[in-house]
């Protein structure tokens, strides 16, 4: 049997050869082979919009761990697998970063749809897995390796209702729209349903069902018309989600939109034009959050994409961050490079477990045993748009 060279091993050469060295400005500069974490997201299909802004977060802090030491010297590297959106090519791609390119942990993938397949192939291999964006119920009770820097639905997705029936008090009659076929927004309606009908009492008049590969919206918008709603809350993918909003507006709804995840990234600008101005949404993760890294993730975003950065965007930063600064809080105390990567994941699940803090571009967050976030701050916005409908803003609101 041939025997597979671990990443530790790489490590243990290197060190015990005295070649790793720190560069003069605190960078990690290793001829090492680096040490491999996995990024399995949705650069293609119906998710794309949000794994393309992840994968620009992810590289943002693969650059600014490896600008500030690394991992005590050894350099982070991301190795990149696209998931598609898809269930099946998502645990294709956990495989052969499990299998192939040996990484300490993965990160994604983007879909909470593709994460009910793809972490319970992670789990049984004892693979940590952080999930960057997935929102639905149940997601770290996959699996002891299972966790997620994004909160869920139940925490995020109330402060946008709260948001618009604050701009809106004589709100009688509300709606929702959801994908019926996606994880997320399932279990994102379900939290909507429950906080407008229960906590805010107001009549539930109308419920609509769309697939995230829907185009045409004319009858979902017409019969959320017809319902006299005065509160619409949309829960699906990007593209979809931005469609209803057009088509509603286009056919004469007047009263609020708020949208869940699909709707909270600028990408959404584009689809739904000067019509998604207005729409209310909550988000995890705020630009302005006033700490050192998210100050370092927002000038480096801005920079290269000439924007403020989405929470896609700060989510998948803080996933690896997280990984990262848990790999080095171990390596402290026993060196990386005396461990197989079997012992390293197993290290550093335990280490993710562990209650450490971690200060983040989401504010000071850790995670409990089952791998939940614990995080203390949500937003809501509203979206602004020019009046010629090609560039938009969100407008953070005071609670
Ligand atoms: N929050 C979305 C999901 O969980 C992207 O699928």
């Amino acid at each position: 049997m041939i025997k597979q060279r671990s990443i530790a091993s790489h490590v243990a050469m290197l060190v015990s050869a005295g070649t790793l060295l720190l560069s003069a400005c605190g960078g990690a500069t290793s001829s090492a082979p680096p040490i491999s974490i996995g990024l399995a997201i949705a650069q293609t299909g119906s998710a794309a919009s949000f794994g393309q802004d992840q994968v620009i977060g992810a590289k943002i802090a693969e650059k600014w761990i490896n600008d500030n030491g690394g991992i005590n010297g050894a350099l982070i590297k991301l190795v990149i697998k696209d998931t598609a959106g898809d269930e099946t090519k998502a645990v294709t791609a956990f495989q052969s970063l499990i299998n192939e390119s040996k990484v300490v942990a993965i990160i994604g993938p983007t879909l909470s749809q593709e994460a009910f397949v793809a972490d319970p192939i992670a789990d049984k291999a004892k693979v940590p897995v952080m999930a960057p964006s997935n929102t639905a119920k149940g997601i770290p009770q996959i699996g002891t390796y299972i966790q997620r820097v994004s909160a869920p639905g139940s925490a995020v997705a109330p402060n946008a209702l709260k948001a618009a029936l604050k701009a809106n008090p004589n709100i009688k009659k509300v709606a929702v729209a959801y994908a019926q076929n996606d994880a997320f927004s399932k279990s994102e309606t379900a939290v909507f349903q429950s906080v407008l009908t229960s906590d805010l009492q107001l009549e539930l008049v109308a419920v609509q069902t769309f697939q995230t590969t829907d185009t045409d919206f004319t009858s979902q918008a017409t019969n959320l018309i017809n319902s006299k709603a005065d509160l619409v809350a949309i829960s699906g993918l990007l593209t979809d989600s931005g469609n209803l909003v057009k088509q509603l507006r286009d056919l004469g709804y007047k009263g609020a939109i708020v949208g869940g995840n699909g709707l909270n990234n600028p990408n959404l600008f584009p689809v739904c034009q000067a019509q998604c101005d207005g729409i209310f949404v909550a988000q995890a993760y705020s630009a302005d959050t006033d700490n050192a890294v998210n100050k370092a993730f927002r000038d480096a975003y801005n920079a290269e994409q000439k924007k403020t950065p989405s929470q896609f965007a700060g989510q998948a930063f803080t996933a690896v961050q997280v990984i990262a600064e848990a790999l080095k809080a171990i390596d402290s105390k026993s060196k990386l490079s005396g461990m197989t990567v079997e012992q390293i994941r197993t290290e550093l699940n335990n280490m993710l477990k562990s209650g450490m803090k971690f200060s983040t571009p989401l504010g000071e967050i850790s995670f409990d045993k089952e791998g939940e976030i614990m995080q203390t701050q949500f937003y809501a916005a509203q979206v602004k748009m020019d009046a010629d409908g090609k560039n938009g803003k969100f407008v953070f609101l005071t609670k």
